[in-house]
C-alpha cells in the first residue's frame, strides 16, 4: 500500500488477512530502503565502518535510511535545516537499533560537519509529496544542504552518490553530481525492482 498517512498502514496490516507492505507513507519509505542497502552493498562491499550521510529534509527517506543504517551496523549522520530533522520519537528508535550493531549515528544543522569522510552521499526531494504548498519556503530554506560538487569533495573520494527519484536537477541535486561518475541513481532505481522481489518472496516464505 502506497499511502499518504502511515496510520492507513497500520490500519490496513491490522484488519487485512494478508501481509501489508509499506510502499511509502509519510513516516517510512522501506521498499526504497532495502533497494538502497542493497546498493550499497553493491558499491561497496560492506557496511560495518562506512559512513552513510543524508542531507536535506528529515522525511519518510530519511528515516527508512537511518532504521537501515542502524540495523545493518553503518555509521549514519544526517544534515537538516532546523525545523526540518527526524522527529526525537523517530531518533529514539534509531538509536534503540544503533545500539543493538553498534552504529553511530549523528543529527546536525551543518552539512560539511556530516559530509566530511562520507562513503555515501544521499539527498531527496526538499518537498515530499503533500507538502506542495510549502515548496516555494522551502526553496529559500534549503539551498546550503544542495549536493554539488563543493558538497561532494568533502566525501571521501570514492564516494556514491544516491537520490531515491524523482530528483529536481538545481535543487537538492545539481545535474553535474546527477550524471558525475560518483552517481549510482540508476542503479538504485533499478535495484527498487529486484529488493521488492525479495520482499515478496519473503513475505509468500513467511506465509507457508
Ligand atoms: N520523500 C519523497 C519520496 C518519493 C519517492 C516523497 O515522499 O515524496
Amino acid at each position: 500500500a502506497r499511502v499518504f498517512s502511515h496510520h492507513d498502514v497500520v490500519e490496513l496490516a491490522k484488519y487485512a488477512s494478508v501481509p501489508v507492505i509499506n510502499g511509502l507513507s509519510e513516516f517510512s519509505h522501506p521498499c526504497q530502503g532495502m533497494a538502497d542497502f542493497l546498493t550499497i552493498l553493491e558499491h561497496k562491499g560492506s557496511f560495518e565502518g562506512r559512513k552513510l550521510t543524508y542531507l536535506g529534509d528529515g522525511n519518510n527517506v530519511a528515516t527508512s535510511l537511518l532504521f537501515g543504517a542502524a540495523l545493518l551496523g553503518m555509521d549514519f549522520a544526517i544534515a537538516t535545516p532546523r525545523g526540518y530533522g527526524l522527529h526525537p520519537a523517530t531518533w529514539a528508535i534509531g538509536e534503540r537499533l544503533a545500539a543493538l550493531t553498534g552504529a553511530t549515528i549523528a543529527a546536525t544543522h551543518d552539512p560539511v560537519e556530516a559530509v566530511t569522510g562520507a562513503d555515501v552521499v544521499y539527498t531527496d526531494t526538499w518537498t515530499s509529496m503533500g507538502q506542495e504548498e510549502e515548496a516555494q519556503k522551502r526553496r529559500q530554506i534549503f539551498p546550503p544542504y544542495r549536493v554539488d560538487d563543493a558538497c561532494l569533495r568533502l566525501a571521501k573520494d570514492d564516494a556514491i552518490v544516491m537520490h531515491c527519484l524523482p530528483a529536481h536537477r538545481g535543487e537538492e541535486i545539481t545535474d553535474a553530481v546527477a550524471d558525475g561518475p560518483h552517481s549510482v541513481l540508476f542503479d538504485q532505481a533499478e535495484n527498487r525492482l529486484h529488493a521488492q522481489k525479495a520482499i515478496l518472496v519473503w513475505v509468500l516464505d513467511a506465509l507457508k
